[in-house]
């Protein structure tokens, strides 16, 4: 990564010279133009517009309802604030999986209306890689996400720490290496044993990027809400809060609503001629 007035574009390709450098990669993600602009100018390398959205935008218990739709909107509000960053769409629940056609088109609708340069998918099964291996010869770049999936939540009995049993880390193991086979460009890995992760990502060929997953990963993402302390009800053991926006925002609005209910705010200062 660069910064200031030379800071190129970053690519696919620069990710994967960052892991050969040994340089932590930064991820954040992004839901709409105004704090995609100020994380793109902040320097990070790589913007996700997560499904995460389905929770920490519009509310819902899970990333499951999130829509292809949804994942648009979004992503073409934040590709208006990011120069710089790399910037990767989810592909939401479903609109992967059900026929490789399907997953093409979805895909090829994200790139081609949002102006994304990639998308990510969760899972490394043989049939999700199959895919990949389409998508990538569609010539859409993809990124990884193994560990806990999100939109398997059900299926793997909740948020929970994934591969702590031999049998469980082996699967993890061989999925990482099917993706990183089938063409990802680099893969996240989410909620595993420190170890673990350190031991995927020395033999992995493509950058992996943790969160919840230890010190050993080649870079990190994090949800932003959640690190700049906004979404201040969630306090897992992999997160530091790095801003306490809950706490700056409750005081600015009790400020306000004081203010206006006193007629200190607006003043004569606030009026026009
Ligand atoms: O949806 C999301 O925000 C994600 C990141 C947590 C990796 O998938």
């Amino acid at each position: 990564m660069s910064t200031g007035s030379e800071r190129r574009r970053t690519t696919t390709r620069t990710l994967q010279e960052m892991k050969r450098r040994g340089e932590p990669i930064v991820a954040l993600t992004a839901y709409d133009y105004l704090f995609a602009r100020l994380v793109d100018e902040a320097g990070v390398d790589v913007v996700l517009v997560g499904d995460s959205l389905g929770q920490v935008v519009l509310g819902h218990d899970s990333t499951l309802a999130v829509t292809l739709d949804d994942m648009v909107h979004h992503a073409r509000a934040v590709r208006r604030g990011v120069e710089h960053a790399l910037l990767v769409v989810d592909m939401p629940f479903l609109s992967f999986h059900v026929a490789p056609d399907e997953t093409v088109r979805n895909a090829g609708r994200l790139i081609a209306e949002t102006g994304a340069e990639a998308v990510k998918l969760e899972g490394g099964s043989e049939r999700t890689c199959e895919h990949v291996d389409r998508l990538v010869s569609a010539g859409i770049p993809v990124m990884g996400h193994v560990g806990l999936t999100p939109q398997s939540v059900h299926a793997l009995g909740g948020y929970r720490v994934q591969g702590r049993d031999e049998e469980a880390a082996e699967r993890i193991r061989q999925e990482t290496r099917r993706l990183a086979d089938a063409g990802c460009f680099a893969i996240v890995l989410e909620l595993l044993p420190a170890g673990l992760a350190e031991e995927i990502t020395a033999a992995s060929p493509v950058p992996t990027i943790g969160i919840g997953a230890g010190v050993g990963c080649d870079g990190q993402v994090l949800v932003l809400y959640d690190m700049l302390g906004l979404n201040d009800a969630f306090q897992p053991r992999f997160l530091r809060r790095f801003a306490d926006l809950a706490g700056e925002t409750r005081r600015g609005l009790a400020d306000y609503v004081g203010a206006v209910r006193s007629r200190d705010y607006p003043g004569p200062e606030h009026s026009h001629e």
